[in-house]
């Protein structure tokens, strides 16, 4: 069915996520179709993506390799039970995703989304304990505006105040974040302050004692708007996770599968967790899919020490989907043959310098930078709610042909891969013209 504004479906059976639903329905921005960098709306105007879709097109758009893969899994072996049955697609892809994992890291649990994976990291953290004797570490350390999706264990773990605080949690505590504008403003690539806030660590220790089961962070935060971490800050977690007996997971769900130049960014701050979470360009969003790549001795402290035949309760009727695993083995296919995990790196000057010549475009207060991200702060707007400047700047720089995303008044552009210079240009030219205009 092709979509045009003259065709377009009744708005009123889809409830959204996380989106206003009365304004946006009140007036839709509908995507249609995509290819390469572009998306076409619905009023057949050309969008540039400037953040894979939702963190997750890194290969860029429509790309027939994964079409093709995934029509002959559909043909050849549609689904198949996961539980207490196989299929080969799922361990060539295990086998695969372990090839290019961080050294260790080789144990791989298959989800279907970064809220699945966060949960299942936790779960995992919690089973390798009491595997070994310590059930009494059940409880999870995040990190003040973490995100970690919407599962109970991730917005427990999670430090965004709209998406916990009306709920039961899970029981947990937080380090503080690493946002410290005052120090580190306008920083291109890693900060220089602030490394001493995984020292946090210490103090929550001293209060929960061995009660601590494992911190999870996002070496870079994404969703709350591109926080960088401080240099020498994540080795610093490390080293305090290890002091403590504490085991450290990298949510990378954003930050895997080439983001900042690497294949994750484990690899690029050579920092290697004990469990790390992904998603998203696992299958370049194109089929939903997660996965969480466990230590070889968190996995055997669980399988080897259980008390049970089948060691661990948990997992997912998709978990290892064939469609999915061939979706993911054609998308790491063109993420080596393209090179695409060193295209961040390659971009990175270009990158740092267009993002940064922002710095003296009207409301910008920071702007933040590592990889193939970006993070831009407009001061909110005097007398209006938090959020409403950069919500007017995401509905502007869509109208102008480029799409962004906002978290309240932080802007955020991580755009595919495959990115060009040219095209890097079009987007810091086009958001400089909308930031220019806004009020
Ligand atoms: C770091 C991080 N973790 C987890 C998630 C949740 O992923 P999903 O929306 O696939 O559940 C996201 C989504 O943006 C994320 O950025």
């Amino acid at each position: 069915m092709a979509y045009d504004r003259d065709n377009r479906p009744d708005l009123s059976n889809h409830w959204m996520p996380f989106t206003a639903n009365r304004q946006f329905k009140a007036a839709p921005r509908l995507l249609v179709a995509a290819k390469g960098m572009y998306y076409r709306s619905e009023d057949g105007r050309e969008v540039l993506d400037g953040t894979s879709g939702l963190w997750c097109v890194n290969a860029g758009h429509a790309r027939p390799e994964i079409a093709a893969a995934v029509n002959q899994q559909l043909m050849s072996l549609d689904y198949a039970p996961s539980f207490q049955m196989g299929h080969p697609i799922s361990f060539d892809f295990a086998q695969a995703l372990a090839g290019i994992a961080p050294a260790g890291l080789d144990r791989i649990f298959f989800t279907n989304s970064g809220s699945e994976s966060a949960d299942t990291a936790i779960k995992m953290a919690i089973a390798y304990h009491r595997a070994r004797g310590q059930g009494h570490r059940s409880k999870i350390v995040g990190r003040e505006k973490g995100y970690h999706g919407v599962g109970f264990g991730g917005i427990s773990a999670g430090g965004l105040v709209n998406n916990r605080r009306i709920y039961p949690l899970l029981p947990s505590d937080h380090i503080r974040h690493t946002l410290d504008v005052e120090r580190n403003a306008f920083s291109k690539g890693l900060p220089e302050h602030g490394a001493e806030r995984a020292d946090d660590l210490e103090q929550l220790v001293a209060l929960h004692g061995d009660t601590l089961a494992a911190v999870i962070i996002e070496p870079v935060a994404g969703s709350a708007g591109v926080i960088v971490p401080p240099r020498g800050y994540i080795e610093r977690l490390r080293a305090l996770c290890d002091k403590h007996g504490v085991l450290l997971i990298f949510d990378e769900v954003i930050t895997g599968f080439g983001r900042l130049g690497a294949p994750f960014a484990s690899h690029w701050f050579g920092v290697t967790p004990d469990i790390m979470t992904t998603a998203k360009g696992i299958t370049n969003g194109v089929i939903p899919m997660g996965a969480v790549f466990a230590r070889r001795e968190v996995h055997d402290a669980v399988v080897n020490g259980s008390e049970t035949a089948m060691e661990f309760f948990h997992g997912y009727t998709y978990s290892g989907h064939p469609v999915s695993c061939a979706a993911g083995l054609a998308t790491l296919d063109i993420y080596r043959r393209e090179g695409l995990f060193e295209r961040a790196t390659e971009l990175g000057d270009t990158w740092a310098e267009a993002v940064h010549s922002l710095r003296d475009a009207p409301h910008v207060t920071d702007i933040r930078n590592l990889g193939l991200m970006a993070g831009f702060d407009l001061e909110p707007k005097p007398g209006e709610p938090v959020g409403a400047r950069g919500y007017a700047a995401m509905v502007a720089a869509f109208e102008a042909g480029i799409l962004i995303r906002a978290t309240g008044d932080t802007l955020a552009m991580s755009p595919p891969l495959i990115v060009s210079k040219a095209e890097i240009d079009r987007l810091v030219t086009v958001l400089r013209k909308v930031i220019s205009a806004l009020d």
